[in-house]
């Protein structure tokens, strides 16, 4: 499973990528808006940060299908060709995934709510599709499970693609669909630390370097001795 960083803070990027293994990045209108920078000048640096093997995820905002297709093309001229366009799954951006298909641009379905969505921009040939598991979970429904159906239905047509899932609030959510083998998870920060953020894991190691150097002495590590 790929995973990758949801946000658009330079100092975030870099101590994600330092401390953890990490796939790529994923970006919105929204989590750009949060840096108020030009986003092409934020893009190019995380750009930087991740290589040129990153997989950098950009989103188009044109309200129409063949405006979709124009920022696309900008969006991996400026960004190199591990840039995936975030293209909307509704019915005009359905029209632009026909369109970016045939032009050989990579993209995946984003903003999606429901399982038919995920299957159709699938069908159109996204590499990726972002069901968003917690906004499903606040209107009352089973962000996870959604998800779930998208993964199967995608396995059940044998199509080339899976899920980017995205909008996670909680631990147990990633884990649910980490244990489903789905493509790939994309995740903000604070929740990447929550994953491995316990009083027990910091109490067992604090314990095993108190009896280290009840042996050896304090500040004494295996390589010191
Ligand atoms: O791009 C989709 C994802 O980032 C949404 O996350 O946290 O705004 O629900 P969130």
């Amino acid at each position: 499973m790929k995973f990758c960083i949801d946000h658009a803070d330079l100092d975030a990027i870099r101590r994600i990528y330092e401390y953890y293994p990490v796939d790529g990045v994923s970006t919105n209108p929204s989590i750009l808006a949060k840096t108020g920078r030009d986003p092409y000048q934020v893009l190019k640096e995380i750009r930087e940060i991740i290589g040129e093997d990153g997989e950098l995820f950009v989103q188009a905002v044109s309200p129409e299908a063949e405006g979709m297709v124009r920022e696309a093309r900008r969006i991996v001229r400026e960004l190199g060709d591990r840039t995936l366009v975030k293209i909307p799954a509704t019915p005009e951006g359905f029209k632009a995934m026909k369109m970016l298909k045939k032009e050989g641009i990579r993209f995946i379905g984003t903003a999606i709510y429901t399982a038919m969505q995920g299957f159709l921009a699938a069908k159109c040939g996204a590499d990726y599709v972002a069901p968003y598991i917690n906004r499903i979970d606040n209107m009352g429904f089973d962000g996870v499970q959604v998800a779930k159906d998208i993964h199967d239905a995608i396995k059940a047509s044998n199509y080339d693609s899976g899920l980017l899932a995205a909008s996670f609030k909680n631990s147990q959510q990633v884990l649910e669909l980490t244990k489903y083998g789905v493509k790939a998870v994309t995740v903000a920060p604070d929740v990447i630390d929550g994953l491995v953020k316990n009083a027990a894991i910091d109490s067992a190691i604090d314990q095993f370097t108190k009896d280290f150097e009840g042996l050896v002495g304090p500040g004494k590590t295996m390589e010191s001795l």
